[in-house]
């Protein structure tokens, strides 16, 4: 594999506009939803990203045909396949290949996955999937690394999740569309992205209530048909180039976007003395000439969101005042904190708050992505330091941000990439 570092000369303003691609993780779900029909479909604003051309891999390994139609369209035809295996290569490089576990079990009653195991941002169990599908009566094992789940046939259950699991409220969807009976998921996910399921499943020919409150009831349905569908924007993807523009002093329309799904982040810039002004599909973003501080908490939706934590940090770097950012969803989401603090940030963590005392200046150095949303908050970092940043490891930042340093150019950054010398 290629490896690859990009080379930040920081100070210059975001000014112009930038288009948002469609939402990767939504795509990963609805991708591994098409198996659950026998029917050819096309989907539609996929991104181009690494995670998204991992989830490829682990579906033609099922042996379904698998193609891109297209710059952005995928056309997926699963027709009678019968591998129920996604091996350990491709499950260790990507979690969210889990979601075809769900899938599996309905269409072939069968499913053997690699366990994801740990990352850099926890421990990220799939305890929750498990409970889900033995309630529905599938034998669940756990062999030489793998799960192997087996049930002669899925029947609906009621559910309590823990915590509001946006994985294991998508994998349970998925099994219950194709189950007997009716399955009820308390304490289920609210986002954006249980909704864009939920749509797309409906759209098949599913049965499905409640989507977007935290009680989902699915009513089991004998076949779902093949239906083509366009995936939404990436909100993360938003908050980021909006995160951006904030710290650079800029002006920028950030556009093709879904305002409502990015409130609990427009109300804190604005708090924080952003200037935002709001279009049906798009927003402008103008950043003041210092930001002010920032308190967040990281909730499940509608709280913020953990995916944006560590952008807003860096955001905090810079700010007037002093920040207090809690995380609540992830044990261990502040590894961005070491290469921030290389930066001139000055940062103090106490249990799982940071505080963050805003500096007027960031000033680059040699810095290192550890995760994909990490690596994000030092691209952001690295846009406003004095001088050079070297950001290696790129590639955790290239599995969500597609085309990052061409759009960040195209509003005037100077940003470039560079293989890395080994
Ligand atoms: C998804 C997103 C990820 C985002 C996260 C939280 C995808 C592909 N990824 O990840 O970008 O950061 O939601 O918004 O959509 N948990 C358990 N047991 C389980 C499942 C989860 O303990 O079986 C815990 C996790 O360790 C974590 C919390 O629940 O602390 C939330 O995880 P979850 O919502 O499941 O995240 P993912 O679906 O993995």
């Amino acid at each position: 594999m290629e490896s690859y570092r990009l080379v930040i000369n920081g100070g210059k303003k975001l000014e112009g506009k930038v288009k948002i691609s469609g939402a990767k993780n939504s795509a990963l779900s609805i991708m591994a939803a098409a198996l659950l029909t026998k029917d050819p479909c096309i989907l539609k604003n996929i991104p181009r990203l690494s995670d998204v051309e991992i989830m490829i891999k682990v579906i033609r390994k099922l042996g379904v045909e698998i193609e891109w139609a297209g710059n952005d369209s995928l056309y997926i035809n699963p027709d009678g396949f019968d591998n129920y295996e996604a091996p350990y290569e491709l499950v260790k490089m990507m979690r969210a290949s889990f979601l075809v576990m769900g899938p599996l079990l309905a269409r072939l009653k069968k499913a053997k996955i690699s366990l994801p195991g740990g990352c850099a941002i926890g421990a990220r169990p799939v305890d929750f999937h498990i409970k889900g599908f033995k309630a529905m009566g599938a034998k669940v094992e756990v062999e030489k690394g793998y799960i192997q789940a087996e049930a002669e046939e899925l029947v609906g259950n009621d559910i309590y999740l823990d915590f509001p699991s946006l994985g294991a409220t998508e994998n349970i969807m998925m099994a219950a569309s194709l189950a007997k009976g009716t399955t009820k998921i308390e304490n289920a996910a609210k986002d954006p992205e249980i909704v864009e399921l939920g749509n797309y499943l409906v759209k098949m020919g599913a049965n499905i209530k409640g989507l977007g409150s935290d009680l989902i009831r699915i009513k089991g349905v004998e076949e779902l048909k093949g239906v083509n569908y366009a995936i939404i924007p990436d909100r993360i993807e938003a908050g980021t180039y909006i995160i951006a523009a904030a710290m650079t002093r800029g002006k920028v329309l950030v556009e093709d976007l879904n305002i409502d799904l990015l409130k609990p982040l427009i109300v804190k810039l604005e708090k924080a003395g952003v200037k935002i002004i709001k279009h049906k599909n798009s927003l402008k973003v103008i950043g003041p000439e210092r930001v002010d501080s920032v308190d967040i908490k990281t909730m499940p939706f509608p709280g913020f969101p953990t995916d944006l934590q560590p952008q807003i940090m860096a955001f905090a770097c810079i700010a007037n005042g002093a920040s207090v950012i809690t995380e609540t969803v992830f044990e261990n989401r502040f590894t961005h904190i070491g290469d921030l603090r290389r930066m001139g940030a000055d940062i103090k963590v106490e249990g799982h708050s940071a505080i963050i005392k805003g500096v007027e200046r960031l000033s680059a150095a040699p810095v290192m992505a550890s995760d994909l949303r990490g690596g994000a908050a030092l691209v952001l970092a690295g846009l406003v330091a004095e001088g050079i940043t070297e950001l290696s490891r790129v590639y955790h930042i290239d599995r969500g941000y597609m085309n990052l340093e061409n759009k960040l150019t195209a509003m005037g950054a100077d940003i470039k990439r560079m293989k890395e010398q080994v």
